[in-house]
């Protein structure tokens, strides 16, 4: 049998209740502004998660959506696969605590550690399990809850990370052109400092001293990220549409990472799509990680930019760094 293997049959997303604007961070007493945001990010506000909302919860919302829509009883999933840069624990995994709040009890779950590329990798490795008949159904989540792990009293990072969860079912086909044509996925540990927790890991543990150092927030080069978010979205978007034998002709919209509207507006400029043809929340929604493009991608089905017979281009990048894409037929 030939690609496509799998299909996505359902999404959902959930964000926490409360919006924090530009404004209520420079409020915060930091050196910055919304004007400076806006331009420099395209960011407008983020959602922040409070009391009682986990990345479980966030995620445990998004997916009962996910399989509404899909049609699919929680006894039916197969395998729960959870992108993630913040766990709500570092044991066990978060997707095994959502395989019991579901009620998936045939399911295996585990989380994957992939930064903003966390969905995407999830997608790559959840159409694999299908193709070698471990699994019929999988729930791929990205979520994320970046405002534990912010320094928020760094206005590099602060201004750009927050909270959420974006869910979708993938199925295995049964014929037909739908579903996943084309995939691909890298990574440069070369480059991991320039964005990274350095402390509160296995290798330097929680100490009083870390703490004051700050060395378990994140860190982040911001220029040099950004070149090299840039240079390897358009590596991406390249690859995918290479091996799925497409050109930025046949893409009808282009679902990016939201990390950035000048990274995202270079990518589209890379690829040969107009931004009418380029899905845009980053001014909504901040840079959520690994919720980031499955979060786009249920609000694009849900403001009708994804329909039936269309064909979908999503990139990814991330720290690690990490990066991949997906070519989509809807
Ligand atoms: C972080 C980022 C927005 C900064 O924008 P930039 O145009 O590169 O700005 P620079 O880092 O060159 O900084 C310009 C100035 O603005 C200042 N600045 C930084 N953050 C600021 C803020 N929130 N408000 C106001 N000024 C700020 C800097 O201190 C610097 O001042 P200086 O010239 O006096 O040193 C940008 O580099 C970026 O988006 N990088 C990629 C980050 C990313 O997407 N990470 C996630 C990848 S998945």
């Amino acid at each position: 049998m030939k690609r496509p293997y799998a299909y996505i049959a359902g999404t959902g997303h959930a964000v926490p209740k409360r919006i924090v604007t530009n404004d209520d961070i420079a409020a915060m007493g930091l050196e910055t502004d919304d004007q400076w945001i806006i331009e420099r990010t395209g960011i407008r506000q983020r959602h922040i998660a409070g009391p009682g909302e986990s990345v479980k919860s966030l995620s445990a919302d998004a997916a009962r959506q996910a399989m509404a829509k899909a049609g699919v009883q929680p006894g039916e999933i197969d395998v729960i696969i959870l992108g993630t840069a913040t766990p709500d624990r570092l044991l066990p995994a978060t997707a095994v605590e959502l395989q019991s709040e579901l009620g998936c009890t045939r399911a295996s779950a585990f989380d994957i550690a992939a930064a903003c590329s966390g969905w995407l990798y999830g997608a790559i490795v959840g159409e694999s399990l299908i193709h070698s008949g471990t699994a019929e159904t999988v729930l791929v989540i990205g979520a994320e809850k970046l405002s534990t792990v912010v320094d928020w009293t760094d206005r590099n990072t602060c201004i750009l990370f927050a909270d959420g969860a974006g869910a979708t079912i993938l199925r295995r086909t049964r014929g037909g052109q739908k579903g996943i044509l084309s995939s691909f996925m890298r990574s440069d540990g070369a480059l991991a400092e320039l964005l990274w927790r350095p402390g509160g890991g296995a290798e330097e543990p929680f100490t009083a001293e870390l703490e004051t150092q700050r060395r378990q927030y994140v860190r982040m080069s911001g220029r040099e990220v950004f070149k090299h978010a840039v240079r390897a979205m358009a590596d991406a978007t390249d690859r995918a549409l290479d091996a799925a034998k497409l050109t930025a002709a046949d893409v009808d919209l282009l679902i990016p990472h939201q990390a950035n509207i000048r990274i995202i507006e270079a990518t589209a400029k890379h690829a040969g799509i107009s931004m009418d043809r380029v899905f845009v929340n980053v001014d909504r929604f901040g840079n959520t990680s690994a919720a980031s493009i499955p979060i786009a991608l249920n609000d694009a089905i849900e403001q009708g930019r994804v329909k039936e017979g269309m064909t979908v281009l999503f990139a990814a990048f991330g720290a690690g760094f990490t990066w991949g894409s997906l070519v989509v037929r809807f």
